[in-house]
């Protein structure tokens, strides 16, 4: 159906992205009546917790997307998200906020974040989260940049114009993906139904900035929650197994080099790993979802780095089966547990490997994989670091 499609148009709007960010100066505040310091500080710390809560949404959400551009989209999202919130964060600190997660805030947003999971389809879901809270928080920017005073809150205003372009942006990709997967008109009518339904839902609990009046209850949804998922999906365009594949010998350059990026496409279930911790790991520290986030990222951009490799050395991902076992098999240990494999055994295991053939590379003058078995290697580094401290911390 309509899922087998090229990236591009949903690439290109991410990098609109970027350049867009420091160029905004669309709304511009008004100083038309005296700032309301309370108000604006209720106002971003429930902005935060939304972008918070929606990011860790989208984690648990991620593995089931089937698109792969979608689920490469969604890495960067929900970093962005958890980006927005530290920054979010930070201005409340200026605001003498020093602890914005009191249980009134992340009680009034997570009934509504329940009821946004259980989508049953993976547009469906991208119609509720992106059409109804996105759009809300976007709006909720917007508003407080026109209401807000120009000159007394200058460093919330700098904070929210990005955060403005940055949803309005992932609106615009939402929309971009929409057209190119719901193609039929049932499917069409999925996406406007629960769109609308999302939008009642943020409603009736208050809205974004927590300031609107909230009904006793929230409209239930009609069917139960699919999270978390216990398979990966793919699109259509793949092939897929449970196994993975025997290294070749290290001296037939052309295999071992095509085995070696190949595998890094297959970091893709690491990140979809990290992207359920997002959403399992109930009650955590702020900070351990914005390491995390940052983690789920970085391991889609292994898996793109790999891609991009692989059609380097004259093959598309495509033809070669995709192997979604570690993802399924991970699944069966609780959240933390396997963030400490992933982190503490898995990634501090494979620098071995990683420095062998990084030597290789150069004894045999191919630069470029070389170089990004470096930058892999600096992230990893980082990786394991995490998961030290997150061990740390538990003990
Ligand atoms: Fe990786
Ligand atoms: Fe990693």
């Amino acid at each position: 159906m309509g899922e087998r499609i090229p990236g591009r148009s949903v690439e290109s709007v991410i990098e609109q992205t970027d350049l867009s960010l420091l160029l905004d100066t669309s709304t511009e505040p008004m100083n038309a009546t005296p700032n309301d310091s309370k108000k604006r500080i209720e106002q971003l710390k429930h902005l935060q917790a939304w972008e918070t809560q929606t990011a860790r949404l989208l984690g648990g959400w991620q593995p089931a997307v089937r698109l792969w551009e979608a689920k490469h989209a969604i890495g960067l999202h929900l970093w962005r998200d958890l980006q927005t919130a530290g920054e979010l964060r930070t201005r409340l600190w200026e605001l003498r906020v020093s602890r914005p997660d009191g249980s009134a805030v992340v009680e009034s947003v997570l009934p509504a974040i329940k009821i946004l999971a259980c989508a049953q389809q993976d547009f469906e879901f991208i119609a509720g989260l992106y059409l109804g809270a996105k759009k809300a928080l976007a709006e909720a920017y917007r508003a407080y940049l026109e209401e807000t005073h120009a000159t007394w809150d200058v460093p919330s205003i700098d904070i929210l114009r990005r955060a403005a372009v940055i949803k309005e942006t992932k609106i615009e990709w939402a929309e971009a993906y929409l057209a190119q997967v719901a193609t039929s008109d049932e499917r069409r009518h999925i996406v406007e139904r629960w769109a609308n339904y999302a939008v009642e839902v943020i409603t009736a609990a208050g809205g974004v900035c927590g300031e609107d009046e909230r009904s006793a209850e929230l409209p239930p949804p009609g069917y139960g929650c699919l999270l978390p998922f216990g398979e990966c999906k793919r699109d259509d365009r793949f092939k897929v197994q449970l196994q993975g594949y025997d290294r070749p010998p290290i001296d037939d350059d052309e295999a071992h080099t095509l085995w070696q990026f190949v595998s890094y496409t297959i970091e893709m279930q690491a990140a979809e790993t990290l992207a359920s911790v997002l959403w399992e790991g109930e009650g955590m520290d702020w900070e351990f979802y914005y390491d995390v986030a940052r983690h789920c990222y970085d391991e889609c951009r292994h898996s793109k780095m790999g891609e991009e490799r692989v059609r380097e050395l004259g093959h598309e991902i495509f033809e070669i089966p995709q192997f979604t076992g570690n993802y399924a098999w991970r699944q069966l240990y609780d959240p933390m547990r396997r963030y400490g494999m992933l982190t503490y055994i898995i990634e501090q295991d494979s620098f071995a490997l990683k420095h062998e053939t990084y030597k290789n590379y150069v004894k045999i003058g191919d630069t470029t994989s070389a170089e990004a078995i470096m930058y892999d290697i600096i992230d990893e580094t980082m990786h394991v670091r995490l998961g030290a401290e997150m061990g740390a911390g538990i003990d």
